[in-house]
């Protein structure tokens, strides 16, 4: 079958783009074909052009509003025939109309496990609330924001002495484990999208450690 055709785009660092870029190689099911930044000084721009892919500047504060900005980014997409969007460290909320037009074909990766802790400041509020457990989700995207059905998640312990910086890292490292993972069960109908659910149509062989999809399988 031939690698489904995807895009990311990111608004930072990158991380999850690159962990999508290193395991999109080989028999891997998805190639990463397109790249979108809104801030000219994203990272991911250069991760992009370091691993030879496209990499397109759509900077938001150029355009009148969210539905403008957001037909440039289509745009981008549809000329490079894409089938299947990352959001990986987007920081733009997206219409419903752009949602949808990408309805069960566009994945987040969000550091908490939803539905608990959507928005932003994730980590600064899981150490107020004490918690001994957080970790990441990666999810189809639905209009609300942080909402969608489940691919995968993994939990994260919280440590004594954690602080903001040393807990973003600990769930970035299930993240870049999550990330790929999600988006092979979908892009190799492994997994598909059956309304709120998603559900695995045939067993997993393997998966990294730690992660969590919706058959309850992963180990
Ligand atoms: C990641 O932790 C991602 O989950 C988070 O931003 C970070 C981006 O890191 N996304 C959100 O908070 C979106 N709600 P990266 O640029 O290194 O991939």
């Amino acid at each position: 079958m031939r690698p489904a055709r995807v895009a990311v785009l990111a608004s930072g660092s990158g991380s999850n783009l690159q962990a999508l870029l290193d395991a999109a190689v080989g028999e891997a099911p998805f190639r990463i074909t397109q790249v979108v930044v809104n801030r000219a000084d994203a990272f991911a721009r250069v991760r992009a052009e370091r691993a030879g892919v496209a990499a397109t500047l759509v900077d938001h504060t150029r355009f009148a509003g969210r539905e403008p900005f957001e037909a440039a980014i289509d745009e981008v997409l549809r000329a490079a025939g894409i089938e299947w969007v990352c959001l990986a460290g987007f920081m733009r909320v997206l219409t419903p109309g752009f949602v949808e037009r990408w309805r069960d074909r566009m994945l987040n990766v969000h550091p908490s496990l939803l539905p608990a802790f959507t928005g932003l400041h994730t980590h600064r509020r899981v150490l107020a609330a004490g918690l001994k457990i957080t970790g990441c989700t990666v999810h189809v995207v639905r209009p609300a924001l942080d909402d969608g059905p489940v691919v995968v998640q993994a939990a994260v312990p919280v440590v004594d002495g954690d602080d903001e910086a040393s807990l973003a890292a600990r769930v970035l490292t299930m993240e870049h484990r999550a990330y790929p993972l999600a988006l092979r069960l979908l892009t190799s109908g492994a997994a598909v999208v059956d309304g709120e659910r998603v559900r695995l149509t045939r067993p997993v062989a393997s998966a990294p450690s730690g992660l969590l999809w919706p058959d309850g399988a992963g180990r």
